[in-house]
């Protein structure tokens, strides 16, 4: 077994060999170590502009271990803080998420403002407080770096970090894509899920840019849409993908991996169930031909290490929070561009509430085959996992057509039939992962 964690990693482009070890996924230092260099080591997305939109609005979020807050101040300005008391370590916020002016620790009634400053240490002028005392800030500490891409919110608790424009890199054009669908940009759909597998947080990772398994995992969903076909006014766009029979109909897939662990999986699906596809005249305008039909296309996006974009018929966001080495949290959301029309937006719920979530037809599946993976992990006995060639054959360095219509420049580029289910979309995650972990 290998001891050292950059070995866990087998990439031997020119030999046709990209392995991952199981012990990625069970190792307690190797968790340990994730958790140190990518959770409180770098970027991580913690909320979503439109989750705090007023004048002190505040919502709990977290990095890895460290609960935070994510505030609007008086001054419309939005700041990131430790959740945690300069007098002694307590929470300071205990809701989810909630409007005050001020906020008094329960411990012993320390006061801050929607700006992170001290209001007042009860009792002070009866405390006889050395001069030390009032040198140091009682302020909420805020985190080390803290930045939004057009309304996606990032924090780092390490200083010596990317600017975040850097760090994300070319994924920055999907998220584009998705906030782009309506001039009044993206919001969240009140409402969040949260639930909770037993498992590794990268089986999760894994798993949304992973085609090959979604015939076999999902086959009652599959059966439902078969039924469904001959229905009128079903909600599902994949549902035309599948004719009855199962017989499927001619189409693409493709994937890029991006440095720094970001990746996407495309596909392309009948568009005319779409929620977007009755404005696309609009969207080519706005957009040009080229994007709006792309925005139409399945998208599967990971923003390294814990966001989650999916566009299908609807547009979800997932969240993922590692709890232990097998243990993960995800909280799932629904977006939606601004100002959608009533029908449209009626489309969309149906079409998440279909697919997504624990009440959903997919993601209980897909939950519940994690934990069987982990489960088959447990003996130290197999080394290497053999979920990573398909589509080596046919991976190409650098941009392919289909990156250059986006004028983008992934690492790595690949499409094909929709049958090819491409694994080399994992590679950029583990790639950024060994580099970073070492
Ligand atoms: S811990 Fe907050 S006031 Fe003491
Ligand atoms: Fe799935």
């Amino acid at each position: 077994m290998p001891a050292d964690i950059a070995q866990l990693i087998d990439d031997r482009p020119a030999d046709g060999v990209f392995r991952v070890h199981r012990d990625v996924f069970r190792r307690q230092d190797v968790y340990a170590r994730e958790m140190d260099r990518f959770f409180h080591g770098g970027w991580v997305f913690v909320a979503h502009a439109s989750q705090v939109p007023n004048p002190q609005d505040y919502l709990t979020t977290s990095i890895g271990r460290q609960p935070l807050v994510v505030m609007r101040g008086q001054d419309g300005r939005l700041r990131c803080f430790h959740n945690s008391c300069r007098h002694k370590g307590a929470l300071v916020f205990h809701q989810r998420r909630g409007n005050r002016r001020t906020h008094v620790c329960h411990y012993h009634g320390w006061a801050y403002g929607s700006d992170g400053r001290n209001l007042g240490v009860k009792g002070r002028a009866q405390g006889d407080y050395p001069a030390a005392f009032d040198d140091d800030s009682h302020d909420l500490q805020p985190v080390a770096r803290f930045a939004e891409y057009r309304g996606f919110l990032f924090a780092s608790l390490a200083a010596e970090v990317l600017p975040l424009e850097t760090h994300l890199g070319d994924i920055r054009r999907f998220i584009d894509m998705a906030v782009d669908q309506s001039e009044a940009g993206l919001e969240i759909v009140p409402g969040a899920v949260t639930y909770t597998y037993r498992a590794n947080w990268k089986l999760q990772l894994e798993n949304s840019t992973d085609a090959y398994h979604f015939t076999s995992t999902h086959p009652s969903y599959l059966r439902l849409l078969d039924r469904r076909s001959g229905m009128a006014g079903r909600t599902d766009v994949e549902a035309a993908i599948w004719q009855a029979g199962g017989k499927k109909r001619e189409e693409m897939m493709g994937s890029f991996g991006f440095p720094n662990g970001h990746a996407l999986v495309w596909t392309t699906s009948p568009v005319e169930n779409h929620p977007l596809y009755a404005r696309l005249p609009e969207l080519r305008a706005r957009v040009g031909d080229t994007r709006a039909e792309w925005m139409l296309r399945t998208r599967q996006c990971n923003i390294f290490p814990n966001l989650q974009l999916a566009s299908n018929a609807a547009l979800q966001m997932r969240v993922i929070r590692p709890l232990a080495v097998d243990l993960t949290e995800i909280t799932s959301y629904c977006l939606a561009p601004v100002g959608e029309d009533a029908e449209q937006r009626r489309q969309r719920l149906r079409q998440y509430e279909d697919f997504f979530n624990p009440s959903g037809l997919a993601t209980p599946d897909d939950t519940v085959t994690f934990e069987d993976c982990q489960r088959g992990f447990e003996s130290g006995e197999i080394e290497w996992q053999q979920g990573y060639a398909r589509g080596m054959g046919r991976v190409v360095r650098g941009a392919d057509a289909h990156a250059a219509e986006l004028d983008i420049a992934p690492d790595t580029s690949i499409s094909g039939p929709f049958e090819m289910s491409d694994e080399t979309v994992f590679h950029a995650l583990y790639r950024n992962w060994s580099r970073k972990l070492k």
